[in-house]
């Protein structure tokens, strides 16, 4: 059984890290990587590979950056010749990104069964590209791996199959528990200067926050005051730099003292940084569920998580941009107990293997 993977951007990488080490447990799966090129600096591709022990690449399509529609087209041109040429009898997408659909579209249109690992997850917020991704992927899956019962119910009440939805766990959290304890000898938090225990660790990207001056100005409104309390650590997403350039915003970051801007840090000088943090602020989706396992309080600098199962652990606040809420979200983290939370189902190291082991009993692996 020929499976071909798709990565495209960052997060997908941890993704796809676990499945790729499951697929050697099945001799007669043969694994073909493809990376879209959708995410190209090293350290945002290159060392996430190499830290996460990822085999290279079968094919780099090279697409790299571009508006959604130029991204997406692209893609989908450059993967179709590459499932005419290898005839797989699956295509896995993981995430929610543009390469997750394009691929995907691609596939089912040449006849091809699609996987989506990660599937059913929904911030019922239309306005980001990743939900549109997200419902559009899982609307042509045939197979559909969630990593929690929300993404389950999500489906049903979207009338997908119940047979094609298999509640698995977490590819990403497989590769956190099999990384933590490489990541704890980075020396990061030492070369750094911090104090572990004494810093936050923030992280911004997404449009919604980033694109727009005045919304981004406002988050910096309560970065201000936090970072007056203690050091904050802020590596810079390509976009999120593209946007400080010149801007109101780029000035105004320069002129907090304690806030420590790095470049994109590779996985396991991340990983090492969040466990000892005392807090991260971030409206990342994959930073929330690893938070919750590393059991360091999290404050989601959005309106809406499509991983509720992140809140219910109690290590994660949903607070938006308003910066009062921001803080208070900030000081009620140090008044929760650390052992507030509970591991959500099935969030044990062994997703992969599950997914892999489900596809190779339906598909004859
Ligand atoms: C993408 C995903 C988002 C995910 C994020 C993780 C979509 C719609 N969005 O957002 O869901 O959370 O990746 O990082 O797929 N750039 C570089 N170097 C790179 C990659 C990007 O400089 O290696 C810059 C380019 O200016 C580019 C911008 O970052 O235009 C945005 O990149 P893009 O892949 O379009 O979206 P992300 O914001 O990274």
């Amino acid at each position: 059984m020929k499976i071909i993977n798709i990565v495209g951007a960052r997060p997908n990488f941890v993704k796809i890290a676990p499945l790729m080490e499951a697929y050697r447990q099945h001799k007669a799966i043969t694994p073909v990587l493809v990376h879209t090129g959708q995410h190209y600096d090293s350290k945002m591709s290159d060392l996430f590979f190499h830290q996460l022990g990822i085999p290279q690449p079968d094919l780099n399509l090279g697409v790299g950056s571009a508006s959604h529609a130029v991204q997406t087209a692209e893609i989908m041109k450059a993967f179709e010749p590459v499932v005419l040429e290898h005839k797989p009898d699956l295509v896995l997408v993981v995430g929610d990104v543009n390469s997750t659909i394009a691929c995907g579209l691609v596939a089912v249109k040449l006849g091809v069964k699609l996987v989506h690992v990660e599937a059913g997850l929904r911030s019922f917020d239309r306005t980001m590209p990743e939900e549109v991704n997200r419902v559009l992927t899982d609307s042509i899956s045939d197979f559909l791996f969630c990593t929690e019962k929300s993404g389950v119910d999500n489906l049903a009440r979207e009338g997908i199959a119940a047979d094609k939805v298999f509640l698995v766990g977490n590819v990403m959290i497989d590769a956190l528990l099999k990384h933590k304890a490489a990541a704890e000898k980075s020396s990061i938090v030492r070369d750094m200067k911090l104090e572990s225990g004494r810093y936050a660790v923030l992280t911004l990207h997404r449009p919604a926050n980033v694109d727009d001056p005045d919304v981004f100005d406002r988050i910096l409104d309560a970065l201000d005051v936090i970072q007056r309390d203690m050091p904050v650590v802020f590596p810079i997403h390509p976009r999120t730099r593209n946007n400080l350039k010149d801007s109101a915003p780029g000035k105004r970051v320069q002129e907090m003292k304690n806030l420590v801007m790095t470049d994109p840090l590779g996985y396991l000088d991340f990983l090492k940084l969040m466990s000892e943090a005392r807090i991260v602020l971030t409206d990342s989706g994959g930073i929330q569920e690893e938070t919750a396992i590393l059991k360091v309080p999290c404050v989601t600098l959005r309106e809406n998580t499509e991983r509720p199962v992140t809140v219910d652990t109690g290590w994660n606040q949903v607070v938006g941009r308003d910066p009062e809420r921001i803080i208070a979200a900030y000081q009620r983290a140090f008044s929760r107990p650390k052992d507030a939370g509970e591991r959500p189902p099935l969030w044990d190291g062994h997703a992969a293997e599950r997914i892999v082991r489900i596809l190779a009993d339906r598909c004859g692996g």
